[in-house]
């Protein structure tokens, strides 16, 4: 096992109703004005929204809202957020949605306490040292947004999708009530599978160092994941399978997994935020096109893992059996797993290469990851 540090200060309320104590946790941290951050509509399609407002102002804490944020979050939105945050002498950042909310927040709070301009955060211009605190109340669960320091924002002018990461503003206390998710829509409740899986499997199949530990905490979430998501796609409101699921989601990207691993990457996610950026395909939808063809590619560069795999999840050892299942699996649930499905022709395939090899520069592989090398990965999709 390889030396780690292990730190994350967010705090999680899980349960039912704990979305109307809102207002007491963060009137616990004295905070008494708050930036209400939402997507598009959602929340007010059932009683959330209300119940937010109330808890909000049971709490004597004021509130303006920024409204809209869409999934696969925009840079103009962050700004604009981040305006109204330093106009309004704004304490604290309240997100009420899914990831993309949950990652504008994070943005809107590094940006409010910085003088230039907030993308520096995002190509590496400038690091974050300040951040007002976030709160999350989470109506949807895939990305562990609630339980990280990352948020991952589309430049809409550049047309870049990059990612920030800083534990200044991983939230400080975030509620699960697994009851807020029964109106996700089954496609996205497919996407969200896919995107827990993605997780997990990145690191487990492209580390140096990955002790069984680990690969035993993954391939459990992987079979959580699976086994909820096919009761969910039948039963939508059964509760303790959305739980499972949102633990398990949360499990897959708070730093859990990876601790004590050495060599990592995120390969599929460095090539799906290009599918998102240059054609809004929904992350989740981008990664089950990727994953297999991913996969495919690099099975050879760690066999034994690919087999294992292959056992653990399918019980064959055959790696290819392995990879061929999952993209079965992703049909099954709804997700695409073409380049086809997902509306981007074959010609499309090199902007999308060149824009990923941004993504794969930033992230330190943009030599392994070269153009040529993902047009070759993204030919297998
Ligand atoms: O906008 P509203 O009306 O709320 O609708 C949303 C949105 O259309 C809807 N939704 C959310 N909760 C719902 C609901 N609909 C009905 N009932 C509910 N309870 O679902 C749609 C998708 O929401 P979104 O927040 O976009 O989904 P997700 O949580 O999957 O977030 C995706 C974003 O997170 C980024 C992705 O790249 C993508 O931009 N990621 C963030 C990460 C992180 N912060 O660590 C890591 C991930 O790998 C990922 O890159
Ligand atoms: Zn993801």
């Amino acid at each position: 096992m390889n030396n780690f540090t292990y730190y994350n200060p967010t705090k999680i309320e899980f349960g039912k109703e704990k979305q109307n104590k809102i207002g007491e946790y963060i009137e616990q941290s004295g905070i008494k004005k708050v930036l209400l951050v939402y997507g598009g509509g959602s929340i007010k399609r059932s009683t959330l929204y209300d119940d937010i407002v109330a808890s909000l102002n049971k709490n004597s804490i004021e509130f303006i809202e920024l409204s809209g944020v869409v999934s696969n979050p925009l840079l103009s939105k962050t700004n604009e957020g981040i305006t109204l945050a330093k106009e309004n002498n704004i304490e604290a950042i309240l997100a009420v949605g899914g990831g993309s909310v949950a990652d504008s927040a994070k943005a809107i709070a590094a940006g409010a306490k910085y003088d230039g301009d907030v993308w520096d955060f995002f190509i590496q211009k400038a690091q974050i040292t300040e951040a007002l605190p976030v709160f999350t109340v989470m109506t949807l669960s895939a990305t562990a947004s609630e339980m990280n320091g990352n948020a991952v924002i589309i430049n809409d002018e550049t047309k870049q999708k990059y990612s920030i990461a800083s534990v200044l503003v991983n939230p400080k206390v975030s509620v699960i009530n697994p009851e807020l998710m029964a109106t996700v829509s089954k496609e996205y409740l497919a996407y969200s599978a896919v995107d827990i899986i993605s997780h997990c499997i990145e690191v487990y199949f492209t580390a140096t160092t990955q002790p069984h530990f680990n690969s035993r905490i993954v391939e459990s979430i992987i079979k959580t994941v699976m086994e909820t998501t096919e009761i969910l796609l039948e039963n939508p409101n059964d509760y303790d399978a959305r739980a499972e699921f949102a633990w398990a989601a949360i499990q897959g990207l708070n730093g859990l997994t990876p601790a004590g691993t050495a060599g990592g990457s995120f390969p599929n996610h460095m090539i799906e935020h290009s599918l998102s950026a240059l054609y809004n395909v929904a992350h989740g939808a981008g990664l089950a096109v990727v994953i297999p063809a991913w996969m495919k590619w690099y099975k050879e560069q760690n066999i034994a893992q690919f087999k294992r795999f292959s056992q653990e999840i399918f019980g064959s050892d055959d790696a290819d059996i392995g990879i061929e299942k999952l993209e079965e699996w992703f049909s099954k649930i709804g997700a695409p797993t073409t380049l086809k499905e997902v509306n981007i022709p074959r010609d499309g395939i090199e902007a999308l290469a060149i824009n990923a090899n941004g993504t794969a520069t930033m992230w330190g592989m943009g030599e392994y990851y070269s153009v040529e090398t993902i047009i070759e990965i993204l030919e297998r999709a």
